[in-house]
């Protein structure tokens, strides 16, 4: 297994693994694919892996792109949609898949990342939940931050306008 950048050929195998790993889980909007495909065309993806299997296929992505927060500057970076295909995951493909586009914002001197999700599953990288940081309505303990460098950001949270698509 490798991880690697999207190469202008993923893209219809990226909306795939992602459409595959949202299709059961039940958070999901069902619009996770075109998410990715929204920020792509936007030249909205900062940092898109993919993990890619010894036969070439792709069978993991991870997106990373900017945020806003409204009382803060700096440069901080949403992580997801992040997708492992339903029969190849808890084998430690998604966590390669953080981990690896951590290390990119860090050598990008990103100031953070922030992202939605399960906290027993985020915490393990590093992520915690910050009362003073906060996306729209979203629970808090869900809510995430990891602070790559300076101080702890205050406000709230935008993401790219293509997570708005319906
Ligand atoms: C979330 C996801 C990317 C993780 O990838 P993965 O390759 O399965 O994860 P890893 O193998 O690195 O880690 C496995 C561990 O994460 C835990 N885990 C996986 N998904 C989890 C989730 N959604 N919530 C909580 N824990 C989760 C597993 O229980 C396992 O824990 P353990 O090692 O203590 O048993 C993958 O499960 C997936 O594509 N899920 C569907 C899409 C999704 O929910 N994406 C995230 C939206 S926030």
């Amino acid at each position: 297994m490798q991880i690697r950048d999207e190469r202008d050929e993923d893209a219809a195998a990226i909306s795939r693994v992602t459409a595959a790993a949202f299709a059961n889980a039940p958070h999901s909007s069902g619009t996770e694919a075109r998410i990715v495909a929204a920020l792509r065309q936007a030249g909205a993806l900062t940092i898109s892996l993919a993990a890619v299997s010894d036969d070439a296929s792709i069978v993991g992505h991870v997106a990373f792109s900017p945020v806003q927060i409204d009382r803060a500057a700096g440069r901080w970076y949403g992580l997801g949609p992040v997708s492992v295909v339903p029969d190849m995951q808890r084998q430690g493909i998604g966590g390669a898949l953080i981990r690896e586009g951590l290390a990119r914002l860090a050598a990008l001197n990103a100031d953070g990342c922030v992202l939605l999700g399960d906290p027993s599953y985020y915490s393990r990288f590093g992520f915690v939940s910050d009362p003073a940081l906060t996306y729209g309505g979203a629970p808090s303990p869900y809510f995430q931050r990891l602070v790559l460098k300076g101080e702890p950001p205050k406000g709230d949270v935008s993401y790219h306008p293509a997570f708005d698509v319906a």
